[in-house]
């Protein structure tokens, strides 16, 4: 078989890399992919998911089998039905299914009507309703822009002059632009979040695993949410008892309530979900694709085939008795560049690589925004760098062999969470 990956980042390069191994692929291409990924992968750095007809005729001249899409923008934008309208088999929802995370508002809505759990919100266009309504709350509250907003759009907030604030930079200044012409403002919640993932070809589903990721810039959980600083897999959050439960009362409701909308779910479901201390789940946030760095310690972690699960569900003939195995546990450091994540340096020398992944066999070190200059030197190339992974038979063991692997590699303006992982010793 022949897939190709859509997409860049660190997510993708771990979706590549896992796929590269199944006896079933004959080769992975990855589009536009990046120069982390060229052992895996054969790029086509001039094809990007943004275009459909240019993936539609790199699929054609390629012979492609199977697409997997990695990011949501091109979801969002309906890549996959331009590729299912030729006939090519994708994993990745349709436009239409996207707007589980592509609307926050559709989201929410989606959820009333079909009852599943999440934080009670009122949906706003109107900057000056939006304010009237912070104020009458008086206390915390979460301001959400609509849109996509590379998992920045959000700002929880102690009370009414911070949520003031925000609408402010998201309505008023309009720091998303489009995406932040409407909010939602919500209930904050408390308690573990925890994102978990289901693979589901509309109908029929086969659930991976939970993860944690970290979303503030810096140690403690203190700083701006970023796209994500680390993550690792599973997490002691996720009881047995709440995972049941999140199936139940989660995951099954959202893949049966796509269907009866008559807008069925093709791909991989991602809640982020909010676990009370009561071990009751609540939703957050949908993701209609794989998380970013979450993937990268699933990918680690699992062990089996991937390719089946994801080609079976592209084909609408997901068999839910081919569950995973997974290895114990998985914990994965993002190094970012100077200025992540309002800004990004780029173009500063890496050094250490080859170091770092020899430190222990564990150790996969995957590229989220890098580049090769013209000696063939890797340069950052964006807000997140790298992603380093390790396995191990404890978490605590993962953890040490991720930062020992961190330990060996350095560039201009370089910085890290040191407590990735902290979390699950402690509880
Ligand atoms: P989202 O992009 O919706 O996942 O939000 C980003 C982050 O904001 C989440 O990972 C949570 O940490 C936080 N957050 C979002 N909504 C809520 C909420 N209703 N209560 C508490 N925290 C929230
Ligand atoms: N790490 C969170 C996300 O991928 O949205």
């Amino acid at each position: 078989m022949r897939v190709l990956v859509i997409g860049s980042g660190g997510r993708e390069h771990a979706l590549v890399w896992k796929i590269a191994q199944s006896p079933l692929v004959e080769a992975v291409l990855a589009a536009p992919g990046s120069a982390g990924m060229r052992r895996d992968a054969q790029c086509f750095p001039s094809v990007s998911g943004e275009n459909s007809a240019d993936v539609l005729d790199l699929c054609h001249k390629q012979k492609v089998d199977l697409v997997v899409i990695g990011p949501e923008q091109p979801l969002v934008a309906g890549l996959a039905d331009a590729l299912r309208e030729a006939g090519i088999a994708v994993f990745g929802p349709s436009a239409s299914a996207a707007q589980l995370e592509g609307s926050k508002r559709f989201a929410k809505e989606f959820m009333v009507r079909h009852r599943i759990p999440t934080a009670q919100f009122e949906a706003f266009s109107d900057l000056a309703k939006a304010r009237a309504y912070v104020e009458k709350l008086g206390g915390p509250c979460v301001v959400k822009a609509d849109g996509l907003a590379a998992g920045k759009g959000v700002a929880v907030c102690d009370g009414a002059p911070q949520a003031l604030a925000a609408l402010e930079e998201i309505m008023g200044a309009r720091r998303f632009g489009v995406a932040g012409d409407q909010v939602v403002i919500e209930e904050l919640l408390v308690g573990q979040e925890v994102s978990y993932y289901a693979i589901t070809d509309g109908e029929r589903m086969v659930t991976l695993a939970a993860a944690q990721d970290h979303k503030r810039v810096y140690d403690g959980d203190r700083g701006e949410n970023t796209g994500g600083m680390g993550a690792y897999s599973p997490t002691p959050a996720l009881s047995a008892a709440s995972e049941k439960r999140v199936i139940e009362e989660i995951v099954r409701p959202t893949i049966a309530g796509m269907a009866q909308d008559g807008n069925p779910f093709v791909g991989v479901l991602f809640v982020g979900l909010m676990i009370a201390p009561d071990g009751a789940p609540r939703v957050i946030e949908y993701n209609v694709r794989f998380g970013d760095p979450e993937t990268q310690p699933l990918m680690v972690r699992m062990r089996g085939d991937l390719v089946p699960l994801l080609d079976g569900a592209a084909r609408g003939k997901l068999d839910p008795a081919q569950a995973l195995d997974w290895d114990d546990t998985s914990v994965c450091v993002v190094l970012a560049s100077r200025g992540y994540p309002r800004s990004a340096s780029k173009g500063d020398r890496i050094e250490g690589l080859k170091e770092a992944a020899a430190t222990s066999a564990g150790v996969v070190i995957f590229h989220s925004g890098t580049k090769q200059d013209e000696t063939g030197a890797f340069v950052t190339n964006g807000g997140r760098v790298l992603a380093v992974t390790a396995c191990g038979a404890t978490v605590g063991e993962a953890q040490k062999r991720a930062y020992a692997a961190v330990s060996c590699i350095h560039f201009d303006g370089m910085h890290y969470r040191r407590d990735i992982a902290n979390r699950a010793m402690v509880s």
